[in-house]
């Protein structure tokens, strides 16, 4: 989704403000552009349409000196991708400059306003209203900082913004309310950007700003204080990842690195949480809540896309090994529905970005009805991360391709932990529990014996990839696993695909199968398996081409299925985490052969900010 990157100091603005869109590339966008001072009386603004190098093929045919900018990356929502729409929007006398992300939701009303005040607008954006409406009382008050937090006021809605003017040169102006912004503090040179990755090769020192909170940069430091002009005092953390980690490594996508990332980012997950000898679990960011969690009646799990299939996951583990009741919704109903909510009930959200907004808004509407609300969030210091009242960090570490695919797997790792460590604090035997946790250990070494069957899955996935339709079947803990699986290959081979419960196929689904539909059974050897066995039958009997995922040592199916891959054998509620493995491998290989962009598939965003 959008991204900001600003910048006052003693640089070059140009290629620094052109690295630092590249970097978050991977949000998605559909077109860029960047305003620098540079001793005029007005702005120099250039944007475009299209990509990054785009912007930067139009800029290096001039000779842009300056060293204080702001740069954008727009994904739109007001108004079509187009040159006019792009960031960053100016004022009528072409004196500020604003890039913006987020909506402001009461453009119409002030932009009616401002009309019949004379303004007039170049383009169809919201944010363009902001900037006149910066500009309006700015020509009353001839005052920048004090026009940007009268026009804050009075808009309603979401926004991370920089903003830099001929009016005070020396300075940007940066404020957020419901869209995540950083400030980078480097040696006498000063950043903004909505995203760490934008600036990280500069600087590690960052301040992030909170909700309602305004910085202002100038080239002798910053201030950060409220939109109601109370100075604030935050403090400076170090960001703990660094460029390389957000580099591809060698691969070809970051989806197939992050894919490979796996043996690692599970250990990740568990590490020092993990008590491998007592067969139990060291939660520190549930210290404060672990009475509420010994005393809740019932678990809510909230979250978006495939946060939310993990939380289906959750669910069933949860639910076996800690006997709570669990309920799965997606956070955009969750909060415009008015939930029932009793007092003993926790809310979980899991958000691998901690921005999504959905998610978001359901941590605000639980925490307003007085309900805990824990978050299990990858981006550590994000909005939901800090806005929920307890947490745990899953630890992947960054995740730059579109389909999320390790953050995945770390969430299931952190949610058999959390299963775990409410199992052991209500009814789970220390036997029970040290043989899930040596098997949660040997989890990382078993999708290493997955991954050394790549080129098979390769093989497979090229024989289908001109399929027009997929169906993919789980039962039990695998059924989220064949949503995954399916929403892994629709958004990005642009394949439509379907997950359902095996034994849901023959109410409808059923209907779909020919000799050209493959389907992709989940079906490893547990309790259910037998069942499974049959639905696999059903399909074969109406020519389907099966592609079955069951264990290693299990040769049954070899007369049944078209292809068969085979995984490790594990417990039945880690399972998720191996299974899902070849079916992002798939994935992969289907959207490579077609010759897809799998890292920024079209119109999908790595961090979804808008409702
Ligand atoms: C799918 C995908 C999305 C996200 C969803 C929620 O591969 O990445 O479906 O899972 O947008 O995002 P987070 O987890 O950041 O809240």
């Amino acid at each position: 989704m959008c991204g900001i990157i600003g910048y006052i100091g003693k640089k070059e603005i140009v290629p620094l403000l052109i690295t630092g869109l590249k970097r978050m590339e991977y949000r998605g966008y559909d077109s860029a552009g960047l305003t620098v001072l540079n001793n005029d009386s007005k702005v120099l603004t250039r944007k475009k349409k299209g990509r990054v190098a785009d912007l930067e093929q139009l800029i290096n045919s001039e000779k842009i000196h300056s060293n204080i900018g702001i740069a954008h990356t727009r994904w739109a929502t007001h108004g079509f991708p187009n040159d006019v729409n792009a960031h960053p929007h100016n004022d009528s006398q072409e004196k500020i400059s604003i890039v913006h992300n987020g909506i402001i939701e009461n453009y119409a009303v002030i932009k009616k306003k401002l009309l019949s005040e004379g303004f007039e607008f170049r383009s169809e954006t919201d944010t363009e209203v902001l900037c006149l409406l910066i500009e309006r009382f700015y020509l009353k008050v001839n005052d920048l900082e004090l026009a940007v937090r009268l026009a804050l006021n009075e808009v309603k809605g979401t926004f991370g913004l920089a903003i830099v003017s001929t009016y005070d040169p020396d300075k940007i102006i940066a404020a957020r309310r419901g869209s995540p912004l950083i400030l980078g503090v480097g040696d006498n040179e000063y950043f903004v950007a909505s995203d760490a990755s934008a600036l990280i090769e500069h600087t590690k020192n960052v301040v992030y700003l909170d909700d309602d909170e305004m910085a202002i940069l100038s080239p002798d430091g910053y201030i950060t204080k409220t939109i109601s002009n109370v100075q604030t005092n935050n403090e400076v953390k170090t960001l703990e990842f660094d460029l390389e980690q957000i580099e591809k490594g060698g691969f070809e996508h970051f989806m197939l690195k992050e894919i490979y990332e796996q043996t690692q980012t599970i250990t990740d997950g568990f590490r020092g949480r993990l008590l491998i000898d007592e067969g139990n679990v060291k939660l520190g960011g549930l210290r404060t809540v672990k009475e509420d969690f010994r005393n809740a009646k019932r678990i809510i799990i909230s979250a978006c896309g495939t946060s939310y299939n993990a939380a289906l996951v959750g669910e069933y583990l949860i639910e076996q090994l800690a006997q709570i009741p669990v309920e799965v919704e997606y956070a955009s109903e969750f909060r415009y529905r008015s939930p029932v909510l009793f007092d003993d009930d926790i809310v979980i959200v899991i958000s691998q970005s901690g921005e999504t907004a959905d998610t978001l808004a359901a941590v605000q509407e639980a925490k307003q009805r007085g309900i805990k609300v824990i978050g299990l969030v990858n981006v550590v210091g994000s909005s939901i991360a800090r806005q929920t009242d307890a947490g745990i960090y899953v630890h992947a570490g960054p995740e730059i391709g579109v389909a999320s695919t390790k953050a995945f797997t770390s969430q299931l790792t952190i949610l058999t932990l959390l299963a775990l460590y409410l199992g052991r604090m209500r009814n789970i035997s220390s036997e029970e529990g040290l043989k899930i946790a040596r098997e949660l250990s040997a989890i990382p070494e078993k999708i290493k014996q997955i991954l050394n069957i790549a080129p098979e899955i390769e093989k497979i996935a090229k024989t289908y990839s001109y399929s027009r339709n997929y169906l993919y079947l789980g039962r039990g803990f695998n059924y989220p696993v064949a949503l995954e699986g399916a929403l892994k290959l629709k958004e990005i081979s642009y394949i439509h695909a379907e997950g359902y419960p095996a034994a849901e196929m023959k109410h409808g689904p059923i209907a779909l199968i020919d000799e050209n539909m493959p389907v992709v059974f989940i079906a490893p050897k547990d309790e259910i398996y037998e069942k499974i066995v049959s639905n696999i039958e059903e399909v074969k009997a109406r020519k389907g081409k099966v592609i079955v995922v069951t264990n290693i040592g299990n040769n049954e199916l070899d007369r049944l299925a078209d292809h068969i891959i085979k995984i490790p054998e594990t417990l039945p509620i880690l399972t998720p985490i191996l299974s899902v493995v070849p079916l992002q491998l798939m994935a992969y290989y289907t959207a490579k052969e077609l010759n897809r962009d799998i890292d920024k598939p079209r119109n999908l965003a790595k961090s979804v900010t808008v409702e």
